[in-house]
């Protein structure tokens, strides 16, 4: 049955490939974005990725006027708009609270006067922390944070009491959230925020825990935009990628196709109303890979990446997804490989106007001494 979705931040990187999956599903989409300056340029106009039969109603998540004009006929929500830096929301302390958690009270205000048939809300591996661990001994432990005293030393990897290593296996949706950061902070918050009030007024509510999501249309101009679009747009300016602490760390990386049909598969799936899913690809690549992967498929093999044996505060060592209950509950099936998926990115890259300025949070982060 066709429904009309509204998606906040709609017009952002994940949401507006939501909104294609929606209407090639035949869905009507409304998309509610402040076109926000630090992803969509200081003239913040619809950015020409967003399909034009997305009714795009400019406005902010924290009005709660323009927030129940967006609500109007609508039939789903699903709650993308939040800022995500995380170095970021550790001095923008105050706007990520803004944005991200009163935007959502606001929303979820809304929402109890004009409730929908499905709500489903943005969350984000940063709630775990660390992922999970085995021991030598095989038992299965919460990773911890690393102290600072270890890390000075440039000894990366989690170790035990013992000082033995531990060896990190898929995170589950069970393991116990250790919130490191002000962005893991307020993911929690929405996520459970949105999930205590959908249950209180019958508002069907689902959460979804993005793991590294990466593709095109990603903000470049944004210093806090991930990973491999950072080390895209560095290797296009012929400038080397900065590596973290020894880049041997591990994260899972989704293509935001295969993120989008999880996002839909949550609304059309019945019966998982109050659940919580890991939307991750299953695989692990190191920061390392990534960098070496990114410059194969740009023909930059020859720029060296440089690994600055830095650790970036509020950063975890390893955590990639058990996604064993998305597949199980939503029929959630990954298909895009690492190589189609850095292809497509890096031949979208090529195809941008990527300005002699590569995305650089190190020095902002540096000078509030948020590296160590
Ligand atoms: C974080 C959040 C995640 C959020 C994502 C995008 C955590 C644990 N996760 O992921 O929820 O969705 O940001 O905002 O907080 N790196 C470099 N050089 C760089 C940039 C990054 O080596 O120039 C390394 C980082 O140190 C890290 C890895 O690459 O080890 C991934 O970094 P990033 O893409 O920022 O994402 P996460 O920190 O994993």
């Amino acid at each position: 049955m066709p429904k009309r979705i509204l998606i906040t931040g709609g017009a952002g990187f994940i949401g507006s490939h939501l909104a294609d999956n929606l209407l090639r599903h035949g869905h009507e989409v409304r998309a509610l974005d402040c076109l926000s300056p630090q992803v969509h340029g200081v003239d913040r106009r619809r950015p020409s990725y967003l399909d034009p039969e997305v009714e795009l109603i400019e406005g902010d998540v924290c009005d709660s006027a323009a927030v129940r004009r967006a609500l109007r006929g609508v039939d789903a929500v699903y709650h993308f708009a939040a800022k995500v830096g995380v170095g970021q929301s550790m001095y923008q302390i105050a706007d990520y609270t803004q944005v991200n958690n009163v935007a959502t009270a606001v929303l979820l205000e809304a929402l109890v006067e004009n409730p929908v048939e499905r709500l489903i809300v943005a969350s984000s591996m940063s709630i775990y922390g660390e992922g999970l661990y085995r021991t030598e001994d095989g038992e299965l432990v919460p990773g911890h944070e690393r102290p600072l005293a270890q890390l000075q030393k440039r000894d990366w990897e989690l170790r035990d009491r013992k000082g033995r290593l531990l060896t990190p296996v898929p995170t589950p949706e069970t393991k116990t959230p250790t919130l490191a950061s002000v962005y893991a902070l307020s993911k929690y918050d929405q996520e459970r925020m949105c999930l205590i009030v959908g249950r209180a007024y019958r508002i069907p509510t689902v959460a979804l825990r993005f793991f590294n999501v990466y593709g095109p249309r990603q903000a470049l101009s944004n210093p806090y935009t991930g990973v491999m679009a950072i080390f895209a747009s560095q290797l296009l300016n012929n400038l080397p990628p900065l590596i973290f602490e020894d880049g041997l760390q591990q994260r899972d990386f989704i293509h935001v196709r295969d993120l989008a049909e999880g996002c839909r598969l949550a609304l059309e799936t019945p019966d998982v109303a109050g659940e919580v899913f890991n939307l991750g690809s299953g695989h692990r690549y190191t920061v390392r890979e990534v960098g070496e992967r990114v410059a194969a498929a740009l023909g930059r093999e020859n720029v060296e990446p440089k690994i600055i044996e830095r650790y970036r505060v509020g950063d975890i060592r390893h955590c990639f997804a058990d996604t064993s209950l998305a597949r199980r509950r939503l029929g959630f099936e990954p298909r895009i490989t690492f190589e189609e998926g850095v292809a497509d990115l890096v031949n979208w890259l090529e195809r941008q106007e990527v300005d002699g300025r590569a995305p650089d949070a190190r020095t902002e982060l540096e000078e509030r001494g948020l590296t160590v």
